[in-house]
């Protein structure tokens, strides 16, 4: 929940119960400033403020209304009635709230908050596939742009990709545009998993493609093995953009939120989590507790771009509307709708 307080000193003195042990205290000072007036334009407008998992610790434990994985945001997104939507994240998930919003303003802070899965596809190479494998259903993952979302059948998201690819009426399966969360999914499935460029055999499978996130595609087994052997009791989490060899490798396997959930409620000496690494700062402002081990900093660069000057421009400011075409909202819809059906 966002901290309301009714000035900047009490609003720098709660940050800095929560947040002492991640945030150093010169940066607090200067960012309570920015999160009382967040805040307070907040609600004289009565705009709503959603922030995804990987949001840096000051912006992420302050000035979001709801925080939260990407199927967890895509059903606020679709319950809300405050505009307007503001969307600390990437591109691809302001644009899921305004399909599921198309009335209300949604705003995303950074002008350009993109993602190497959604830039790896494109909506003709979806009707290039459509055209290959005729009646074959195609599962989108979230992270895809609108226009892509147009062309497919369904939408998924990492809480729910075995799910959905599971409740369809059919043995084979497209699913775009992450590889190694096609391969993690097949492997849960029991399906084989072919990419477009090799032939079909007569066996359930899923179609992948070959888009990577750039931050889960740095991990390796090798560095699971090298923490392990430094801390033989660490428990490890990857989340399941990362190559099957590595999730494989691993505890548990889960969406952002389902690993924050795990780490809340296991006892372990030490957690290592396979993913963006502000997330392990978020989980250790929230459990002080709790040892993170943390590899390397391996931030995204896309949500890395979302910081409260940001989103405090947004307000003010207006900044950036989210606008799709009509036409694009209304076949996107479909394939969001029936993921949120299917989900429940
Ligand atoms: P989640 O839906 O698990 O939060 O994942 C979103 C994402 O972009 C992970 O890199
Ligand atoms: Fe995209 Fe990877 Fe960044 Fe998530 S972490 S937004 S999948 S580039």
């Amino acid at each position: 929940m966002p901290l309301v307080e009714d000035s900047i000193e009490k609003t720098y003195s709660s940050m800095k119960e929560k947040l002492h042990n991640v945030v150093p205290d010169f940066e607090l000072r200067y960012k309570a400033e920015l999160v009382y007036e967040i805040n307070r334009r907040k609600k004289e407008r009565g705009a709503v403020i959603l922030g995804h998992n990987y949001m840096e610790p000051a912006l992420y434990h302050t000035v979001p209304d709801f925080v939260g994985d990407s199927l967890e945001l895509a059903r606020k997104a679709a319950e809300t009635t405050c505009d307007p939507i503001i969307f600390c994240g990437v591109r691809f998930m302001a644009e899921t709230a305004k399909i599921l919003n198309p009335g209300r303003t949604v705003l995303l802070p950074a002008r350009e908050a993109g993602c190497s899965l959604a830039a790896s596809i494109t909506a003709q190479d979806v009707r290039d596939l459509r055209a290959k494998y005729p009646g074959v259903p195609i599962v989108t993952y979230i992270n895809t742009y609108a226009d892509v979302k147009a062309e497919c059948d369904v939408c998924c998201t990492s809480g729910n990709a075995a799910k959905i690819v599971q409740s369809l009426d059919s043995d084979t399966v497209i699913f775009i545009p992450d590889e190694y969360l096609a391969r993690n999914v097949a492997k849960e499935t029991g399906k084989k998993i072919i990419l477009p460029s090799e032939s079909m055999q007569a066996e359930p499978t899923i179609i992948g493609w070959t888009g990577k996130c750039e931050v889960h595609e740095q991990f390796s087994p090798s560095d699971i093995k090298n923490v392990r052997e430094q801390f033989p009791e660490v428990v490890v989490l990857a989340h399941p953009e990362c190559s099957p060899e590595v999730t494989e490798a691993s505890d548990f396997t889960g969406s952002t939120s389902k690993m924050i959930q795990y780490v809340r409620e296991k006892q372990a000496p030490h957690f290592l989590l396979l993913t963006e690494c502000s997330m392990a700062d978020n989980i250790m402002a929230e459990n002080p507790g709790k040892e993170m081990l943390q590899l390397c900093s391996v931030r995204c660069p896309h949500m890395n771009q979302i910081t409260l000057e940001d989103t405090l421009n947004s307000l003010v400011n207006n900044e950036y509307i989210i606008e799709l075409p009509e036409k694009v909202i209304k076949k996107a819809r479909v394939s969001l709708d029936r993921m949120l059906e299917l989900s429940n």
